[in-house]
């Protein structure tokens, strides 16, 4: 076993080593890049990690940031959301300075779980795992676990840790080297479809591939709740480089986050009360998919402005709606994020 994670480090250096975030790297930097690289591929990145860099080449720099440097900076990288927890983490690291264990490092704000280990892991090259959906796939492959992601897999994953064996291949290799090789392992040959497992430097004690099961890991347990279709309206009142958005509310879903204005044009469910009832004209427009709690919710992008919504949902008269220039959006709700980059408004 010792022996194949020597050569998965191994060809993880000889074909990975020049990703630009290996290179120079501190503890600022590798913040940096792993709350980059949440919920986007390497090539995304790629494309923007050394611009960032150059506009903010040390933590105080970044801590020091406005709001609107900070928005310039992340253009392209999408969910801005995450800048905005890097940002927070950054303001708090800049005080306090990095700690040094892992619980710690999840007290300071912006800062999950994810992150804490991958600071752990690659920042300070500790034994930790950085547990993201490819090492999930990479490890419960080698170690044949068919715990479902539902049923504790996270937790099994994470209890390598405490295993004398593979505590021993994480500081004999290095976390570090370790952590970034199943990175590179599970986005390359371990793929989630058709792993080449015949050119895979693991595949000579995967049990995954010895039991034949390799794709059917990890596993997933078919969902068992109905989700419930809702069709909703999403208003695009666009005014020159400003749109409308307003404020969500205490009580309701994404409490304090920004929306497009909404309305409910279909759904089953007559008690759900988040949005108003509207029937717009959702035939010329397409749908992007999003979900929350049990719906499962097609968002139909409209043309309108603030007058219409106003004078046709009146419930809108009473809510804090408000143009912001794009460039200078406040904490935007994940829906009406993706729905303006489907529209490429953002
Ligand atoms: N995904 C998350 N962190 C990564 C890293 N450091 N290298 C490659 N892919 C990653």
């Amino acid at each position: 076993m010792h022996k194949d994670f020597q050569q998965l480090v191994e060809w993880s250096l000889s074909e990975y080593s020049s990703l630009p975030w290996r290179q120079n790297r501190n503890l600022y930097t590798t913040l940096v890049s792993e709350i980059m690289l949440q919920q986007t591929t390497v090539g995304t990145v790629l494309n923007r990690y050394s611009d960032f860099l150059k506009t903010f080449p040390t933590l105080n720099e970044l801590a020091c940031a406005t709001e609107e440097q900070l928005r310039h900076a992340w253009q392209g990288l999408g969910y801005y959301r995450r800048a905005a927890n890097l940002h927070k983490a950054a303001i708090s690291l800049n005080k306090e300075g990095f700690p040094e264990s892992e619980e710690h490092l999840k007290n300071i704000p912006g800062i999950g779980p994810y992150t804490a280990s991958a600071i752990l892991a690659i920042g300070m090259d500790k034994p930790a795992l950085a547990v993201d959906g490819n090492l999930k796939r990479v490890l419960s492959r080698y170690f044949l676990m068919e715990t479902p992601y539902e049923k504790g897999l996270d937790d099994e994953i994470r209890a390598l840790i405490t295993d004398k064996n593979f505590h021993s291949i994480l500081t004999e290799s290095g976390p570090r080297k370790i952590n970034e090789a199943l990175m590179d392992l599970g986005r390359t040959v371990c793929r989630v479809k058709n792993p080449l497992c015949l050119t895979c430097p693991l595949s000579k004690n995967c049990k995954s591939l010895k039991a034949g099961n390799q794709e059917e890991l990890p596993v997933r347990l078919k969902k068992t709740q109905k989700l419930i279709p809702l069709k909703l309206a999403r208003f695009i009142c666009k005014d020159d480089d400003n749109i409308l958005l307003y404020k969500k509310i205490k009580g309701e879903w994404l409490e304090n986050q920004w929306e497009l204005p909404t309305a409910i044009v279909e759904c089953e469910d007559e008690k759900l009360k988040q949005y108003p009832r509207f029937k717009a004209d959702i035939s010329s427009s397409k749908p992007v998919k999003t979900g929350i709690t049990k719906y499962k919710i097609e968002n139909f992008p409209i043309t309108s402005c603030k007058t219409e919504i106003v004078e046709n949902i009146p419930s809108y008269k009473n809510r804090e709606l408000k143009y912001f220039k794009l460039n200078e959006l406040p904490l935007l709700s994940t829906a009406s994020e993706k729905v303006l980059r489907k529209l490429r408004i953002l």
